[in-house]
């Protein structure tokens, strides 16, 4: 019979096994699979294992703290926080095409990585988010099968120079049940049923080059849409909604004065498998109260539109 508990108990004895008492490290990104990993790597193991959180300025609001909130000091993590942001933006400087900007993102998160973990001495093992979904998507990418739209960075590549073995926990779950041992674990409702969130982050949801202000300006912008679909109990009816910056400006009027400013799209959709995807048909009324909020609260945004492509033939992200 499976339960959480009992998958959590089973696991922990594989890691000690595994491990032993020797020390672990685990690149945590706040999403749901490395989360839960950390946590229960946490009890499996407790201060044998060290995460490294990269900051790489392209979070949410208050994203970064939230994890160093919930790991570092709820639960006694040791988790290293490493703020990159000026190391990211500086390598993205004047770069626009999408697939370099993932690129440039996912090598610079290794070299970050790489960098923070030889730091620490005596670590044998990498742990890793890795869940069955993903094992079957490498196994077809290796035999050609899978058809690659965009390349997907993920948090944890191994470093080819560090000779670590790899602990994944995950590896025969599906994602419900990651959530459900998550929960069980005593991790936050809201981190374990967030929507998904790319690797690359807000780099791909401002469109073309990436800078501070543009960042800064769809973070809030981000936060009003969620903090509204929250209290309109519209969050968990969509799979995924989102802002994305569009670095075109437009005419906007405040009293006699007008503005020349930037364009916030919204994002919503729902999807099973994040393979076909419906726009969400979210009340006008929500949709009217996020863009009053986001042209009044937010210098610097002059207009916004909600997204109504499906893909495909549109993919979600708009990079
Ligand atoms: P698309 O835009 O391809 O997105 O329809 C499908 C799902 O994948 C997520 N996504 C990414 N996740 N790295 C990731 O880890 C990426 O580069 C990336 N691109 C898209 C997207 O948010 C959606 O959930």
């Amino acid at each position: 019979l499976w339960t959480p508990a009992q998958i959590i108990e089973d696991q922990i004895a594989r890691v000690r096994e595994q491990v032993g008492d020797r020390h672990v490290l685990l690149g945590l990104s706040g999403g749901v699979d490395s989360s839960v990993v950390a946590a229960l790597l946490h009890k499996a193991i407790g201060d044998q294992l060290t995460c490294v959180f990269v900051d790489n300025g392209l979070l949410r609001k208050a994203e970064g703290d939230q994890v160093m909130e919930t790991f570092a000091r709820h639960m006694g993590v040791k988790v290293i926080r490493v703020d990159a942001e000026d190391l990211f933006l500086d390598k993205l400087k004047g770069e626009a095409d999408p697939e370099a900007k993932r690129k440039i993102i996912g090598n610079t998160f290794i070299d970050v990585f790489d960098d923070e973990a030889s730091k620490i001495e005596g670590v044998d093992f990498l742990a890793q988010g890795t869940i069955y979904p993903d094992v079957i998507e490498s196994a077809a990418a290796k035999t050609g099968k899978a058809h690659v739209i965009k390349s997907h960075h993920n948090v944890g590549g191994l470093p080819e120079t560090m000779k670590l073995t790899l602990v994944e926990p995950l590896r025969e779950l599906f994602k419900d049940e990651v959530r459900k041992l998550g929960v069980e674990l005593g991790l936050p409702y809201d981190m374990v049923y967030r929507h998904p969130f790319p690797g690359p982050g807000l780099g791909v949801r401002i469109l073309g080059e990436v800078k501070k202000e543009y960042a800064d300006i769809l973070r809030e912008a981000d936060a009003i849409f969620i903090e509204e679909l929250h209290r309109a109990d519209w969050y968990h009816k969509t799979s995924q909604a989102f802002a994305v910056f569009l670095p075109v400006c437009s005419v906007g009027v405040v009293g006699d004065a007008r503005r020349y400013e930037w364009v916030i799209a919204l994002r919503a959709v729902e999807t099973i498998d994040f393979m076909t995807a419906r726009w969400a048909h979210l009340p006008y009324e929500l949709l009217e109260k996020v863009s009053n909020r986001i042209i009044n609260e937010i210098t610097g945004v002059s207009r916004v539109t909600y997204d109504v492509s499906s893909k495909p033939p549109a993919t979600i992200e708009w990079e």
